[in-house]
């Protein structure tokens, strides 16, 4: 089942994604030109994915595990509603989701 997925880039304009259920939203995301560099490849390890999940859509995500929270906490401009993309499954049931790409996020792929 294709699955859309809207990504606000950090100069806010919407980028709509045709997805599948089983993808991950790093990968949608970089498929789609987004600034999003996952430099450490969904490891956990850097926070370069980390995306803002609108308001509404946050609670339909399973829960992060301790190791995002963790790294949340050093992702610039984190909020109550952060990710790390990476770790997003895409589903069904996130048909319609909204993430933004946080203004502070820096992607060196494109220096
Ligand atoms: Fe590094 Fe997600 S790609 S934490």
């Amino acid at each position: 089942m294709s699955v859309t997925v809207t990504f606000i880039d950090p100069r806010g304009h919407a980028v709509a994604t045709t997805c599948e259920a089983g993808d991950n939203l790093l990968r949608v995301g970089q498929a789609a030109g987004l600034p999003l560099e996952g430099t450490c490849e969904g490891q956990m390890a850097c926070s370069t994915c980390h995306v803002i999940v609108a308001a509404e859509w946050f609670d339909t995500l399973p829960p992060a595990a301790e190791e995002e929270e963790d790294m949340l906490d050093f992702a610039a401009g984190a909020r109550r509603t952060s990710r790390l993309a990476c770790q997003i499954e895409v589903t069904a049931a996130l048909d319609g989701l909204t993430v933004s790409i946080p203004g502070e996020s820096h992607d060196a792929r494109r220096m």
